[in-house]
């Protein structure tokens, strides 16, 4: 029996990691969660799973989901930071699944290293902003982080039995989400609602809306480098619209070693959740004739500059990384606040990277500061530009 603890049981990691739970009962416990502001789904999940110890975004969600549930005995009701890193260490978790959205994923996933306690990371802003302190630290400790973004599973089973060392590239694969065949001249109208509509995946508004800019690839290619120790000019992009191949391996005798599967993000959840062994049906069987043909094509550079914008700050290291994440953070919710179009994402996180001042990142706390700086300075990009 596997002990977990969720970090975002609120979002669609969390909902479909709860799922395989409750698909599992002799396999899978959940023993701790954490939840932003959604109470009434919070609470059905804390009925049916029983933690003993959640927490919610304030005290302010602590107190009225203390006044719902209003059983004899509650669980152990927390809010904030420390409620966070309580979830994220509690004593009985074996695994932590990281699935909080954005930046604020990264403390309590530190705090669940640092109590050793193994890692299912859907957060890729923990790479992201801070990377190489995060592998060094789980190291250190002995905890194994196994990845729960499709690409980066495919990419952890595809290096599976094989020398690293014979890796000539890794290959990411990207739907090319809603705006793939969309001309660039259109891009400039794109709404709110045609951002949310994902070909393929059902996911959280900003990791959609990450997609769509192709962003979220950018940060993949980021959060891979350091999952897998790969230099960036090792790491490839290739569109590929039906997401039935999750990505590849190529070697240097010329193979290529692709993992395939539908698009659910169950087959991965579950993988990490089990690893190393493998779920019984864990999602439904691929039948590529019933598929058909398999599309793939290189990123269209022109329409997409997000993916430019991380190769660079990837490039650039230490703190750019984290600017790159922040800025493009308050950028997109701009974009949901309906403040700024589509097409000024990108724009805004180019003027932020190209204002940073890098610095090299040793400790948390310089990637907290690297990722202030990148908010403050994006939110000055984008007051200037609605004055103007
Ligand atoms: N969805 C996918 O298929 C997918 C695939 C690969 C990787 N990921 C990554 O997994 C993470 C979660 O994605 P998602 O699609 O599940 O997002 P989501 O549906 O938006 O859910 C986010 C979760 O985090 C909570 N949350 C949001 N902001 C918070 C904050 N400031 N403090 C504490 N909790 C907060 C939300 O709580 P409330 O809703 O209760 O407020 C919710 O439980 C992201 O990093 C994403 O990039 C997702």
């Amino acid at each position: 029996m596997k002990n977990i603890s969720i970090l975002g049981s609120t979002g669609s990691i969390g909902v479909n990691t709860l799922d395989i739970v409750a698909r599992n009962p002799s396999r899978f416990k959940v023993v701790a969660l954490a939840a932003g502001r959604n109470l009434s789904l919070f609470k059905r999940q804390i009925d049916k799973f029983g933690p003993e110890i959640v927490s919610v975004i304030d005290d302010e969600h602590a107190g009225k989901l203390r006044e719902m549930l209003g059983y004899p005995v509650v669980p152990k009701i927390l809010s904030g930071d420390s409620g966070y890193r309580e979830v994220a260490s509690w004593k009985k978790t074996d695994m932590v699944v990281s699935a909080i959205s954005g930046a604020a994923g990264l403390p309590p996933t530190i705090e669940a290293i640092d109590a050793g306690k193994d890692i299912a990371l859907a957060n890729k802003e923990t790479m992201v902003m801070a990377g190489e302190l995060v592998i060094a630290r789980a190291a250190s400790r002995g905890v194994n982080i196994i990845p729960v973004d499709s690409e980066h599973g495919a990419i952890f089973q595809c290096l599976k039995g094989h020398n690293k060392k014979e890796v000539k590239r890794l290959v990411l694969t990207a739907s090319g989400g809603p705006f793939l065949n969309l001309p660039l001249e259109r891009f400039a109208s794109i709404s709110l609602d045609d951002a949310l509509q994902h070909p393929n995946w059902e996911m959280g508004r900003k990791i959609t809306i990450d997609s769509a800019s192709m962003m979220n690839k950018g940060l993949e290619i980021i959060e891979a480098r350091w999952l897998f120790d790969m230099n960036i000019d090792k790491i490839d992009v290739c569109v590929h619209p039906q997401s039935i191949v999750h990505s590849m391996v190529e070697y240097i005798d010329g193979s290529v070693i692709a993992q395939m599967g539908v698009p659910d993000m169950r087959g991965p959840i579950s993988y990490a959740l089990s690893y190393p062994e493998r779920l019984q049906g864990a999602v439904e069987t691929l039948d590529l004739c019933s598929v058909g043909a398999l599309e793939f094509m290189s990123p269209d550079s022109g329409k997409f500059p997000a993916l430019e914008l991380a190769y660079a700050a990837a490039g650039k290291g230490g703190s750019a990384p984290a600017a790159l994440n922040a800025s493009n953070e308050v950028a997109v919710g701009a974009f949901i606040e309906g403040k700024i179009r589509f097409v000024d994402i990108a724009l805004i996180v180019k003027e932020v990277l190209d204002s940073h001042r890098t610095k090299e990142i040793n400790r948390v706390e310089d990637v907290l500061d690297a990722d202030c700086r990148g908010r403050a300075r994006a939110r000055e990009v984008i007051e200037k530009r609605m004055i103007s």
